[in-house]
């Protein structure tokens, strides 16, 4: 499919998800697309902000309808996307830490923000990538784990990402599974959550994560259910 028609663009808005889910609940076309230059209210997973020095980074919501069975494994396939994104603008190669962020050198600089709403048959995929932020620009609390592409041109990254996106959500989960293995930052890394510890050990055909105990048992996690941290 193709992201990008129609496109909206605002100069500032609270948060282009909340802008592309109402186009959605108002009937708006598959691939569409809303980004911003500034967002006053940037939402990132479980419940945080997202914040991005305005023109800085690509604040972008892409609208995927029909959802169905085919867009299983969607949390690992949008990174991807970014990744390939990233890349083609220069980037240094780029990681996936399970589910959806994007690191480069073991930081940040790309998270993703996915609102399904599978009874009406959509998702907006939301995604927030670093473009040219100087480090003393990110809040102090993300200066030592955040980075950026350092490549500052808006237009090209939306182009970029529209172009990989559109592979990517239509992509074989074979296809999918094969390359978030190869980007998988997390395998072979110490992690903990909420109920345990182990050994990140890749993701199952259903793109949960697997991670082997000190007990050699190994357990699936899935993206809603934990939070994990690296130790
Ligand atoms: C995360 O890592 O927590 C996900 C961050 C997602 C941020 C992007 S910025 C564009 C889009 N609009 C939002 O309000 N959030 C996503």
């Amino acid at each position: 499919m193709t992201f990008g028609f129609p496109h909206r663009h605002y100069r500032r808005c609270d948060s282009t998800n909340s802008r592309a889910r109402e186009l959605a609940a108002a009937g708006a076309p598959e691939g569409t697309v809303v980004t911003a230059a500034e967002q006053t209210a940037g939402r990132g997973r479980r419940g945080r902000g997202w914040i991005a020095p305005p023109g800085k980074a690509l604040l972008y919501s892409g609208l995927l309808r029909p959802l169905d069975e085919r867009h299983l494994l969607l949390p690992l396939a949008v990174p991807l996307a970014v990744c390939e994104a990233a890349e083609a603008l220069g980037a240094a190669e780029c990681a996936v830490k399970w589910p959806n962020d994007v690191w480069i050198g073991g930081r940040k600089v790309a998270g993703v923000l996915i609102e399904a709403r599978p009874r009406d048959g959509w998702a907006v995929v939301g995604v927030g990538l670093n473009l040219a932020i100087e480090p003393d620009e990110f809040p102090p609390e993300l200066r030592e784990t955040a980075t950026s592409i350092g490549v500052g041109d808006p237009g090209a990254a939306l182009a970029a990402l529209n172009e990989r996106l559109g592979h990517w959500v239509e992509a074989a989960q074979e296809e999918t599974l094969g390359e978030f293995r190869r980007r998988d930052a997390l395998r072979g890394q110490a992690i903990r959550w909420e109920r345990g510890e182990g050994t990140a050990d890749g993701v199952d055909e259903r793109g949960n994560l697997l991670v082997r105990r000190s007990d050699g048992e190994v357990q699936a996690l899935g993206a809603g259910e934990v939070h994990l941290t690296l130790t």
